[in-house]
């Protein structure tokens, strides 16, 4: 057995994919059965992320996720997954100094199974992403919209919008990739400092909400199946025919009550 095959692919992995222009799918999940209908199906990220307290726990923002949900899910999803990197959020405040964040990502590695964890960054964040990255720790950078800071920002507006905010989002960049960062994801951003980001930068760069120039790509896994619960993304796309989950569980419904089921 290749060492890929046994620990799924690796950072390493994602340079050479995007070396080669070969575009990186990545996709949320929750729970083992979803995780393995993904890794199946050849996702190459699957962000454990903390947009379920939204979709999983029907809150109206991240805040309240704890380090404890985070681990939960994260075990029901490396439990399952065999090729695809395991990439897991870590929560609010898990992350606000160099010890915290050294002592909440090894809890996210060795009891969720992360093989790289994510934060909300800015340059502020880069000594914490240094420290991390010298002991070994995958790390994630997620810029431009930071739903972690919802309610700073009063709403999930598209950021980088004037020249002053866009040249700040890539130095955020710039500093993060030296820090040691060995992915960024670029959230809600205009299309033009995505591409600028995507050719400044050598790690590779994952977009949502943030036009086609980056290396790969993330959507919620509810909202490519039209089943998150409240608003979903304007830039989100449902992947599923007219009626899909919704229509199969009408289905079940329908014929249990005409005495289909069983048959
Ligand atoms: O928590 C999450 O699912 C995320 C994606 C929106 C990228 O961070």
């Amino acid at each position: 057995m290749s060492l890929q095959a046994e620990y799924g692919l690796g950072v390493s992995e994602l340079y050479a994919m995007s070396k080669r222009g070969e575009k990186i799918a990545c996709l949320t999940a929750y729970d083992a059965s979803f995780a393995q209908v993904l890794d199946q199906a050849g996702v190459d990220i699957i962000l454990v992320g903390d947009s379920l307290g939204m979709v999983i726990q029907g809150h109206d923002s991240t805040v309240s996720v704890s380090m404890e949900d985070m681990i939960y899910h994260s075990a029901c999803v490396s439990s399952i997954s065999k090729r695809a990197l395991i990439l897991v959020d870590m929560p609010f405040m898990s992350y606000s100094n160099i010890e915290q964040a050294l002592f909440n990502a090894t809890r996210l590695m060795q009891e969720g199974g992360a093989q790289m964890v994510k934060l909300e960054a800015t340059e502020r964040q880069s000594e914490i992403v240094a420290e991390m990255s010298a002991c070994g720790i995958p790390v994630c950078a997620h810029l431009g919209l930071r739903p972690q800071y919802i309610h700073k920002l009063g709403g999930y507006q598209r950021q980088g919008q004037d020249s002053e905010s866009a040249e700040q989002i890539l130095q955020d960049a710039i500093s993060l990739e030296k820090a040691g960062a060995d992915l960024l994801l670029v959230e809600c951003i205009t299309h033009t400092l995505a591409a600028k980001i995507q050719q400044t930068v050598s790690i590779p760069v994952i977009g949502i909400g943030a036009g086609k120039n980056c290396d790969g790509q993330i959507l919620v896994l509810q909202d490519i199946l039209g089943i998150t619960p409240g608003k979903t993304p304007s830039f989100a796309k449902n992947y599923l025919n007219e009626g899909g989950i919704q229509a199969a569980v009408q289905a079940y419904i329908a014929e249990v009550k005409s005495g289909d089921f069983p048959s």
